[in-house]
């Protein structure tokens, strides 16, 4: 966050007291809204800041990461769910960002969104599918014979084939799963045709990203380098 009129200035468009003239002159805006307080704190990151109705920031995308808390459904609007949409702070209301891939209502953790549709797509093309590692509570504990079945590619209960997946006993009822592909349900439905029902799913990391001291229900952006990372750059 930095001062509105530190940050007109940086620009190099105006002077300090151009831009305090600028200000009071209602020519400025954020997210559509005209401020003429200079001292008002900006995230020009998140927040569209317009001249004369010329956006001037220079982002133009957002990669933000949830730490999902359960009981939210991954979908832009539901007419009876809470939706993660409801989770994503104001001040990206002008950015059309949708959810990256998808997590159950019950699961929680890493959840990403972007407004950039290339991105988007690369980021969930299944040839581009980074590892997405998990950590499960569940019935029953995961033994050898389990990890090699996970290891050589498991087939549902439905005849879906699933891709090769790392599948590590923590100890009773407790395990990580590492997979490289997104469908339905997938880790409770891997877990289930092994006879281990999930009661508690957590997803930790998706390529070098992980959770980090972000708390359950905040978001934060994510850098350039970290965007980078998870296209395998
Ligand atoms: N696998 C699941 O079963 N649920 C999720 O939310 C993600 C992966």
């Amino acid at each position: 966050m930095e001062r509105l009129d530190k940050f007109l200035c940086s620009l190099g468009l105006a002077t300090r007291s151009q831009v305090k003239n600028i200000l009071k002159a209602g020519r400025v805006t954020v997210d559509g809204v005209p401020e003429g307080d200079g001292s008002r704190k900006i995230d020009p990151l998140s927040q569209d800041i317009a001249l004369d109705g010329e956006s001037l920031c220079k982002v133009d995308r957002v990669v933000l990461m949830l730490n999902k808390p359960e009981g939210y459904v991954t979908a832009t609007e539901d007419a009876r769910e809470r939706t993660v949409m409801e989770l994503i702070p104001k001040e990206y209301a002008h950015r059309k960002l949708r959810p990256v891939g998808r997590l159950d209502k019950a699961t929680e953790g890493l959840l990403l969104f972007t407004d950039d549709g290339d991105l988007l797509h690369r980021l969930i093309s299944p040839k581009k599918e980074v590892a997405k590692i998990y950590y499960a509570r569940h019935e029953g504990t995961a033994g050898a014979e389990d990890v090699a079945a996970f290891r050589a590619g498991l087939t549902l209960a439905d005849g879906t084939r699933c891709l090769p997946a790392e599948l590590e006993p923590l100890g009773p009822g407790e395990s990580r799963i590492t997979l490289r592909e997104g469908k339905y349900h997938q880790v409770r439905r891997m877990m289930a045709s092994r006879g281990m029902h999930v009661n508690y799913l957590e997803r930790q990391q998706e390529g070098e990203l992980t959770l980090g001291n972000l708390q359950r229900g905040q978001v934060r952006l994510l850098t350039e380098e970290e965007v980078a990372s998870l296209e395998g750059k």
